[in-house]
């Protein structure tokens, strides 16, 4: 079976390392053979947000690398439709396979079921119900035309059956983010240097990121989330992603920034060593909420909804308003005060979402 891979985004890395890695496990059998080739749209280019990921987490090389970044939503995803299409028409795989609610994956959705090709969606059905996000716009579209739609929640299972979505293109599976972590866990246990690098205690700060559209955008709301990070009564470390990095400047906020530790785009496993040693986790990612839940580590979203709402109904993370630094202040004192002894329900499943993805791949006989 010859599958199409397209990513482009941080995130998308991490996930389709557990399922190349099955994908390879699989190939060995000799049962049946999947012949992968990864698209890189470029959405992401920097080093530390890109190649350091295919690296560490010994994703296969990118067959095609579009080199498409840096531009407007619009302009990227048009330059990536017309490339994508190209390769698709080319090549002829039997399908598609997509992650999350990237530009990279609503150009690969358009690319391929205008030309028929059967898409396969990884994390479908996640919704925030908030359109003014290009997430919610990619996710929404993407589940629309996929012929499978791989739902890594009970709720992602309700939210596609009640846009009319057919059971029969839903599978319910766990979530590969859990099968990544699972699957690095010993080299990031192993991996204490980076703290003491940075003069870190073990449980005395907390790890934040941001850089959603919505709240870096607004100079108004960047400056609150800025502005309460400067106030904690904890130190903050912070990879900066490019976008905010950029925006800091612009709206002149980095006076912000002193006290706490900035430091570059981190890879997959020194992120990992970071979330697994703070006291709590500040975010407005999807992803990270998702990660700090599985490790059991107190979060902070920093936005005005989640996708991942199960996580929030055992305490481990609440939501903050972004556009009130107050309302982020008193968010970090409640997690930071959280109860030890609070239920964790396996919400994520055990780990090995791939496999049951790669086995329900293979009886579609596509
Ligand atoms: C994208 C995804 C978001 C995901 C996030 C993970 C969309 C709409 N959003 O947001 O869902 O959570 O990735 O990080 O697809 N830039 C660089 N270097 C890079 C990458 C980006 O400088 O390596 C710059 C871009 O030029 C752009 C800005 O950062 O100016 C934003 O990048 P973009 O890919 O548009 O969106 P993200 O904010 O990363």
């Amino acid at each position: 079976m010859d599958l199409f891979t397209i990513v482009g985004a941080r995130p998308q890395f991490v996930k389709a390392s557990a399922i190349s890695k099955e994908i390879i496990d699989l190939n060995r059998t000799k049962e049946f053979f999947i012949n992968e080739n990864i698209i890189h749209t470029g959405q992401h280019y920097d080093h530390k947000m890109s190649d350091s990921f295919f690296h560490e987490l010994q994703i296969p090389k990118p067959k095609f690398n579009l080199g498409i970044g840096g531009g407007s939503h619009g302009q990227n995803t048009g330059r990536m439709i017309e490339s994508i299409e190209k390769l698709l028409l080319e090549h002829k795989p039997n399908a598609v396979l997509l992650y999350g609610d990237t530009d990279s994956t609503l150009a690969g959705a358009i690319s391929a079921s205008k030309l028929n090709i059967p898409i396969l969606h990884i994390e479908a059905g996640l919704r925030s119900y908030n359109k003014s996000q290009p997430e919610e716009i990619n996710r929404v579209i993407t589940d629309y035309l996929s012929l499978k739609c791989y739902a890594p929640t009970d709720k992602a299972v309700q939210n596609l059956l009640k846009e009319n979505i057919h059971k029969d293109k839903i599978y319910r599976c766990g979530d590969v983010m859990a099968d990544a972590i699972r699957i690095f866990s010993k080299r990031i246990i192993n991996n204490d240097k980076f703290l003491s690098n940075l003069n870190l205690d073990k449980k005395e700060y907390a790890l934040a990121t941001i850089h959603r559209a919505e709240n870096t955008n607004n100079k108004n709301i960047l400056s609150e989330i800025f502005k309460a990070f400067s106030k904690s009564p904890i130190p903050i470390v912070l990879p900066l992603h490019p976008r905010t990095r950029k925006l800091l400047e612009k709206y002149k906020l980095n006076d912000f920034l002193k006290g706490m530790i900035i430091l570059d785009p981190l890879s997959f496993f020194d992120m990992m060593n970071l979330q697994i040693n703070s006291q709590l986790i500040i975010t407005d990612s999807g992803g990270i909420q998702k990660e700090a839940y599985i490790q059991s580590k107190p979060c902070i979203t920093i936005r005005t909804e989640t996708e991942w709402i199960e996580t929030l109904r055992t305490g481990w993370n609440i939501l903050a308003n972004p556009s009130n630094y107050q309302s982020i202040l008193d968010a970090i004192e409640t997690q930071m005060n959280l109860k030890k002894d609070l239920s964790h329900p396996d919400l994520y499943g055990n780990g090995f979402a791939a496999r049951e993805i790669i086995n329900n791949i293979i009886s579609l006989k596509l």
